[in-house]
């Protein structure tokens, strides 16, 4: 193992640059730890972005050796061959100034999508019991775990080309409210999923599941939608 990791960092604007850094090399790194080494010791003026550090708040997302991950979780020993880290902002969203991107468009997304509970019931109401065998829980359940950490969106290439794109999150996040007999917010959900921007954009590559750092697949969720949507406009619950 090589003592000092040669660390290329984006320092500036989308019109910044690579400036190289040494860092020590320590067991068990993470690429959050070095990029917080290089700002506790080498530059104080290095803007990042991180909260837990255990993988739940999903703020520190990056791109690493070309590849967009959560840096709190990825180990330097799995990425760095040859003692070589390259990390800058993720793709896809505007850059603030050198690791940090501004959040605004992904989180529109979200609300764009209907991306929010909306109950059925008052407060008042008996709490609903969803039996855990029942398929549309299991179905949500299978997506709920996301830590909205745009990983998914830096990685999609629908993203990229097309502004209006819904984007893998936030669809796959409207996969789970659809699923969630709880709901009532779903036929104003639909129409905006089965629209321009919705759902049938994604041409299904992919790449979304397989960099989504906990393991989701919003490739199936979006699959799921597209039946759904399918299925609303041939009742005639939504337009064409
Ligand atoms: S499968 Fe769809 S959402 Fe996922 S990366 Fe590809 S186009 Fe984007
Ligand atoms: S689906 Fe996965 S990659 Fe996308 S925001 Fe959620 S946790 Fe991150
Ligand atoms: S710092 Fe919270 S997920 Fe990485």
């Amino acid at each position: 193992m090589a003592e000092v990791l040669e660390v290329l960092l984006w320092r500036g604007g989308s019109n910044g640059r690579y400036q190289t850094y040494e860092v020590p090399r320590r067991a068990n790194q993470t690429v959050l730890d070095v990029v917080t080494w290089v700002q506790r010791h080498l530059d104080a003026t290095l803007s990042y972005r991180f909260a837990c550090r255990v993988g739940m708040c999903g703020s520190c997302a990056m791109t690493v050796n070309g590849r967009p991950r959560w840096t709190c979780r990825t180990h330097v020993s799995k990425v760095a061959g040859g003692g070589r880290l390259t990390i800058g902002p993720i793709e896809n969203l505007p850059v603030i100034k050198d690791l940090a991107v501004d959040m605004t468009a992904f989180f529109a997304t979200w609300q764009a999508a209907n991306g929010v509970f909306a109950p059925s019931a008052t407060r008042a109401a008996p709490i609903a019991r969803i039996a855990p065998e029942n398929a549309a829980r299991q179905a949500a359940d299978a997506a709920i775990e996301c830590i909205n950490c745009a990983v998914c969106y830096a990685a999609c290439d629908t993203v990229r080309w097309n502004p209006a794109y819904l984007g893998p999150a936030a669809l796959n996040r409207a996969w789970t409210l659809l699923n969630d007999e709880r709901d009532a917010g779903n036929a104003k959900r639909l129409a905006v999923i089965a629209d321009d921007g919705g759902c049938y954009a994604c041409h299904s590559h992919q790449s979304c599941q397989e960099h989504c750092p906990v393991g989701l697949n919003p490739t199936a969720s979006i699959a799921g939608l597209k039946r759904r949507a399918m299925a609303a406009y041939l009742k005639g619950e939504i337009g064409s």
